[in-house]
Formats: structure tokens, sequence, C-alpha cells
């Protein structure tokens, strides 16, 4: 999930088109060094931030797969992703820790 610059959001699964790897896999970076564009680590793909259109490297022309993203009550939430907290049964004393963590099923 990225916030633009005009405070909008995108999302997208981190995931190269061009051979499935995370973008930040290598050095932990998303961005290229001007933080304008996405970037993978493993060959320089170069995605565009609000479309997630590769225009430079060898999946030039294909996209990053995005994920629907609402804001409710000032939150960002995705849409139509299973989390493996979904598959938990629910227990409110099981998690005593009050920081956010999601973990998305991988394909
Ligand atoms: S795996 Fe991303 S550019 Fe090759």
């Amino acid at each position: 999930m990225i916030r633009t610059h005009d405070n909008a959001y995108v999302g997208y699964v981190n995931a190269c088109p061009h051979d499935g790897v995370w973008l930040n896999i290598g050095s932990g970076d998303f961005f290229t060094q001007d933080r304008a564009f996405l970037k993978c680590g493993r060959h320089g793909a170069t995605f565009e931030i609000d479309s997630g259109l590769c225009i430079d490297g060898p999946c030039n022309g294909k996209n990053l797969q995005p994920i629907a993203l609402a804001v409710v009550d000032g939150e960002v939430c995705l849409c139509g992703e299973r989390l493996v907290e979904d598959d938990r049964p629910f227990d409110a004393f099981d998690d005593h820790d009050e920081t956010m963590d999601i973990m998305i099923h991988p394909d």
C-alpha cells in the first residue's frame, strides 16, 4: 500500500510480473532513488506508482496486480482479501499485542 502525493492510496500485490519475486527483494527498497517509481530489486523493472504499469525493464507493458483499498473512518482497509486472521478461531484474549499485524495469504 502506498500513499500518493495527493493523499490517495494505491495497493499492489508485492510480486513482480516478470518473475514473481518480491519487489523489495535484495535491498528491501520498493522505490527508485528519487522515489518517483516503484522498482523491482531483482532485474530493475520500473513501475508507475499510480497505475502499477511497468514502464521499463523485462516486464515492460505489464501491470502489478492491484489490491482494492477503501478508507473507512480514516483507516485504510484492504477489500476482498482473505487474511490469515480470518482462518483463526476468534479469541479476544489470545493476542495482547496492540500493534497492527496483517498477513495476506500467498497465492
Ligand atoms: S523479477 Fe522483477 S524485473 Fe525480473
